[in-house]
């Protein structure tokens, strides 16, 4: 059976390109999974990208990946900075988590800097756009059992 890596996009992911193209740059969430999906196949890995705007369904969908993934890679948008129940919802699942944001969340606003996810992280990936998921995606084929 290939790996299976659940890659999750938090709120507002789904307006890439038109959303503050300055800080986030001109790709859209389509133009990353594909992407991604292309860098999956060069790696022999299955992956399940996803986006939802809403706190309960991305931790619906942390839970799910219990027995089914191998790895999370998760870009929680805001929620990173506010979310216990994702936290909590990536630690019961105990699979290895890759925390990516597209921009370096430590040269912008103060309440950027702290993540709820950092510390549950294999490794956090910030500023290098949507290559970020790439890195990301390679780290976790070659990690997740
Ligand atoms: C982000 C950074 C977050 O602070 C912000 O709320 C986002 C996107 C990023 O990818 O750089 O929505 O996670």
């Amino acid at each position: 059976m290939p790996k299976k890596i659940l890659v999750l996009h938090g709120p507002n992911l789904n307006m890439l390109g038109t959303r503050e193209p300055d800080v986030y740059g001109h790709e859209t969430l389509d133009g990353v999974n594909a992407s991604i999906q292309t860098k999956a196949n060069e790696l022999g890995i299955t992956v399940d990208c996803r986006q939802s705007n809403g706190e309960g369904e991305l931790v619906t969908w942390i839970q799910q990946a219990h027995g089914d993934s191998n790895a999370i890679i998760i870009n929680a948008g805001a929620y990173t900075h506010t979310s216990i129940a994702i936290a909590d919802a990536l630690r019961a699942v105990g699979l290895p988590i890759y925390e990516v944001h597209l921009s370096n969340i430590y040269r912008r606003e103060n309440f950027r800097h702290h993540s709820y996810i950092s510390d549950l992280a294999v490794a956090v990936i910030c500023g290098l756009g949507p290559d970020g998921y790439l890195h990301a995606l390679t780290a976790a084929a070659k990690e997740a059992t």
